[in-house]
């Protein structure tokens, strides 16, 4: 992520709670620390590790909720139960951090992921205490976008029905657009295979029927045949290739006029739009 007004660098760190992460920091080092997390739990295990042990309150966190695109921190019944909504653990963590915060006579922010498409959730999330917001779904469709053609025109032309949710070999309930290659997977046509890389301890390679890795790697590049695409679960919402730049600028209007109808502040200097 980067933080393009300070162009300081954030390593933002998934897949598993990065209990030693602040080892990798030198004197020097300028690079912030955020974790990814999908709870309160799982935030003040990190909070209380790192300042016991490392002397070092984490820079931010984000917040991943149900409804983001790609791997997911929770379970497949996790998912679809309201009581882990996004809204719901964003505030359930800034009240878990409230004690570090004191501690360290610092603000801790938190950033909301997952499932943010319109200015208008900015908003709602903004309204709850999230100091920012991480979205990645809405950023797919646009020109700058690195992904090939194929990956996008799979957002323009997915509907609701096709968002889905996959069982990925890494372990954990994955959020994609249901394709072919992921039908031959349910129809058990995908053979178990040598894996290539050792990336991730979690993956039973030995017996999954597809390289996670191979498959996302094979839809950036548009060879849909060989995998498909992660996106959150509003991706059937892209309808159309626009630039970053008009996109942030609809966020904007968006968001203002958001804050319009519910007569709230209009949008604050401090909440600059930062792109990941
Ligand atoms: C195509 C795609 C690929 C992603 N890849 C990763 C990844 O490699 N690592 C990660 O931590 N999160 C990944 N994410 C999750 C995003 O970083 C983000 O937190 C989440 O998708 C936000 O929700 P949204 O897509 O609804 O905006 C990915 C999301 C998408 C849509």
């Amino acid at each position: 992520m980067l933080n393009v007004e300070e162009g300081i660098d954030f390593i933002i760190a998934g897949a598993g709670l990065p209990l030693n992460l602040p080892k990798i920091l030198t004197e020097s080092a300028k690079t912030k620390l955020v974790p990814i997390v999908s709870s309160a739990r799982a935030a003040r295990i990190l909070a209380k590790r790192w300042i016991d042990k490392f002397k070092y309150t984490p820079d931010a966190f984000v917040v991943e909720g149900p409804l983001a695109g790609g791997h997911l921190g929770f379970s497949q019944a996790q998912i679809s139960d309201t009581a882990f909504s996004l809204e719901n653990i964003v505030t359930e963590v800034i009240d878990e951090l409230k004690p570090y915060e004191e501690l360290q006579q610092a603000p801790i922010p938190v950033i909301a992921a997952g499932g943010i498409y319109s200015g208008g959730d900015v908003d709602r999330f903004l309204s709850v205490g999230a100091a920012g917001v991480q979205m990645a779904t809405r950023f797919v469709t646009t020109e700058e976008c690195d992904a090939s053609d194929a990956f996008k025109n799979s957002y323009l032309q997915a509907t609701k029905d096709d968002i889905c949710l996959i069982d990925s070999p890494v372990g954990l309930p994955g959020r994609a657009i249901h394709n072919p290659f992921l039908d031959d997977v349910s129809a058990g046509k995908k053979k178990p295979f040598n894996c290539p890389f050792h990336c991730i301890s979690t993956c039973d390679y030995k017996n999954c029927p597809y390289c996670i890795s191979v498959a996302l790697m094979n839809a950036k590049r548009g060879f849909m045949k060989g995998g498909f695409a992660f996106a959150g679960a509003n991706a059937f919402l892209s309808d159309k290739i626009v630039t970053v730049k008009s996109l942030v600028e609809s966020i904007r209007k968006e968001f203002a006029d958001s804050r319009l109808n519910s007569a709230k502040t209009p949008i604050e200097e401090s909440h600059s739009i930062h792109i990941t």
